[in-house]
């Protein structure tokens, strides 16, 4: 079966709780290898964070439990939620694999917008950037408040985003940029990314087409796949104001995962809050 049929007949089988299509169907299996360098840039922090604050604890699109499971080892019990089914299928695969006891850690499928654990966490975290999967002011106040609901008591939520520069947008606007080369761990096929980003300044919206191409070993394309998604940027400012009108106070901001604080040349904004009482 080549790769893009294998592709559609998961898509048959797959798609989200609420009918929709599993974005992250084709980046799943591979996903693990190729953001691979992550791993030494936000994990060290978010690992600190667990060590600091303890558990339970809950990550918020935790994906494939890149950041969960080594998180998992530090705390009694840890639950990650996921609205992709490709996804947590290769998180239950990473759990099994890291030979953590699987009563340990709940995956569960379910939108950062509305989901309903019935328990409380101190500390909730969300590794990579997913909030910036999250279109509207009205989606960042609806997890926000989700988060609350679910944070205990004098509870913690840290997340991060990067910070974009009219630099960024300049190298990055309309470029057809060469993203890497990866082994596909089931069909060990190659596997080399180009991706075309298109800034929208006024929308804060950065769509993203990655082309995907199925080699082999001389080189040859043997599949090529083009893949649409589109994240939704904010700055600092905004992010201050939107965690304010959730009734969370900051307690820090970082600009780095080095723990340096934030600046306004900083490339990330990560930030430590509480709920207000
Ligand atoms: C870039 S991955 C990050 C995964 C993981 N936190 C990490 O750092 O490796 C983004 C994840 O966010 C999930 N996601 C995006 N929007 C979501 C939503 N509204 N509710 C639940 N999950 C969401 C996607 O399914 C995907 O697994």
């Amino acid at each position: 079966m080549s790769e893009s049929q294998r592709v559609r007949e998961a898509e048959k089988r797959t798609s989200r709780a609420d009918g929709t299509p599993d974005d992250y169907l084709y980046e799943a299996a591979i996903y693990d290898t190729l953001w691979a360098e992550l791993n030494e840039l936000d994990l060290p922090f978010l690992l600190a964070r667990a060590e600091k604050f303890g558990g339970p604890l809950l990550e918020l699109a935790c994906g494939t439990g890149r950041v969960l499971l080594p998180c998992a080892a530090k705390v009694e019990r840890a639950v990650g939620i996921d609205r992709s089914p490709s996804m947590l299928k290769e998180a239950r695969a990473n759990l099994k694999a890291a030979g953590i006891d699987e009563e340990r850690v709940d995956l569960v499928e379910g939108d950062l917008r509305t989901f309903e654990l019935g328990q409380r966490f101190p500390l909730i975290l969300a590794g990579g950037q997913p909030m910036f999967h999250l279109p509207t002011d009205d989606d960042w106040l609806a997890t926000l408040q989700t988060v609350r609901r679910h944070l205990a008591p004098g509870g913690t939520f840290v997340a991060g985003v990067p910070v974009f520069t009219e630099e960024d947008i300049r190298n990055y606007d309309r470029r057809y940029l060469f993203s890497g080369e990866v082994r596909h761990p089931e069909t060990n096929r190659r596997i080399a990314m180009w991706d075309f980003s298109t800034f929208d300044t006024d929308k804060q919206t950065i769509t993203r087409r990655r082309v995907s191409e199925v080699l082999d070993e001389e080189g040859v394309v043997l599949e090529r796949q083009h893949g649409l998604r589109v994240n939704f940027y904010r700055f600092p400012d905004q992010i201050r104001a939107l965690l304010n009108r959730a009734g969370f106070r900051i307690t820090r901001e970082f600009g780095a995962y080095d723990e340096s604080p934030y600046s306004t040349d900083s490339e990330y904004f990560i930030w430590e809050v509480t709920a207000e009482d």
